[in-house]
């Protein structure tokens, strides 16, 4: 098997520009949540959506065994939000502003969309997993927002080709 240099692994997969999100949850009444670029579209029908955690994430087993989670997609102007929820063992929700959806999941004030879910499946990949969520809700918050991105370990925000 070739072996791959993890610096050349991650400056190859940093050519791949995303958007940003936070995969926030809620377990015994207690808010948690991470930000993450690894979230898809999965399947339509019926409607699924994946993440990939890292199995050192500490809040994603406090999402998983509440049995849901919430994408919330991040706008330019939340890279802020995006640096508090990259972090580990802080609070993270005392200083924003949130509502439960319908899992019960935080939906972040100022976010461009979310993708509340159920926990579908989980799949073994590595040094993470493969979570797969069923959509339970989801709405565009702000349409005309610019999302936030992320591409060569720097973020940036779109801009449309003439
Ligand atoms: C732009 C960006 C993308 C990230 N993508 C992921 C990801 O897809 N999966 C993941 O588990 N962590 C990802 N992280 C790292 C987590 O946000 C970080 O490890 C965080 O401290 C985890 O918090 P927790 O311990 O509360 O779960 C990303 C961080 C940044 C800044």
């Amino acid at each position: 098997m070739t072996s791959i240099d993890p610096r050349q692994f991650r400056t190859t997969l940093g050519q791949f520009c995303s958007g940003v999100v936070i995969a926030t949850g809620s377990l015994a009444g207690v808010p948690a949540g991470f930000a993450a670029q690894s979230f898809t579209s999965l399947s339509l029908d019926p409607p699924l959506i994946a993440l990939c955690p890292a199995r050192t994430s500490s809040s994603w087993p406090k999402l998983r065994d509440s049995g849901s989670f919430c994408i919330n997609i991040l706008a330019a102007n939340q890279k802020p939000v995006c640096d508090l929820f990259a972090k580990s063992g802080v609070d993270k929700f005392s200083s924003l502003a949130w509502r439960p959806g319908v899992t019960g999941s935080p939906i972040l004030d100022g976010v461009v969309a979310y993708i509340d879910c159920d926990l579908e499946a989980e799949h073994d990949a590595g040094d993470h997993t493969i979570a797969v969520g069923r959509v339970r809700d989801m709405a565009v918050l702000d349409e005309t927002a610019a999302p936030l991105l992320f591409f060569r370990g720097t973020y940036g925000q779109f801009g449309a080709l003439a």
